[in-house]
């Protein structure tokens, strides 16, 4: 096969990929989002316990990393987000995912001084984003 008949094939796989597959990092994204998750509960546990400072701020890299490996994913809905409009939704997605790791960089910050009360507050902030990032960007049927 010379390479005018195989570049068309390519395209044609290479489209076919990208029609198929809007969702296809979603297993990926559940799955850091539930490291994000499990590493928010060790946090919440032991964040104003200062000798546990270590190991608070191993779960805070832990939570960052997995923020940042999300913002690489792409969320369930945005099959079901009319092709016009998820540009746009996936720049909405990872802007939000943007912040969430700017307060990942205070808790750490906040854990890092000893600033066990400001360290407490930032962590009902990353809950907030959370509660508003999944009624923005989950199926309202999941
Ligand atoms: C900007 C903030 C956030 C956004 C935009 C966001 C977005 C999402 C999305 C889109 C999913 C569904 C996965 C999919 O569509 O494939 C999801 C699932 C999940 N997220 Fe988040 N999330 C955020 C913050 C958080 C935080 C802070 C936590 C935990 C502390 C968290 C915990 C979870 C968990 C456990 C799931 C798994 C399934 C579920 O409970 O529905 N998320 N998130």
């Amino acid at each position: 096969m010379n390479t005018n008949v195989l570049l068309p094939v390519v395209a044609a796989a290479v489209l076919l990929a990208g029609a198929v597959c809007p969702g296809a990092h979603a297993a990926d994204l559940e799955r850091e989002m539930e490291i994000l998750n499990k590493a928010y509960k060790t946090i919440k546990k032991q964040v104003g316990d200062p000798a546990q400072k270590a190991s608070t701020l191993e779960a805070v890299g832990r939570m960052k990393k997995a923020a940042i490996a999300s913002g690489e994913g792409v969320p369930e809905m945005a099959r079901e987000i009319p092709e016009a409009g998820r540009a746009k939704f996936l720049e909405d997605y990872k802007a939000a995912i943007a912040e969430l790791v700017g307060q990942i960089d205070k808790l750490e910050t906040a854990v890092s001084e000893g600033r066990l009360d400001d360290a407490a507050k930032e962590l009902d902030a990353i809950n907030e984003s959370k509660r508003t990032g999944h009624s923005e960007f989950i199926k309202k049927d999941d």
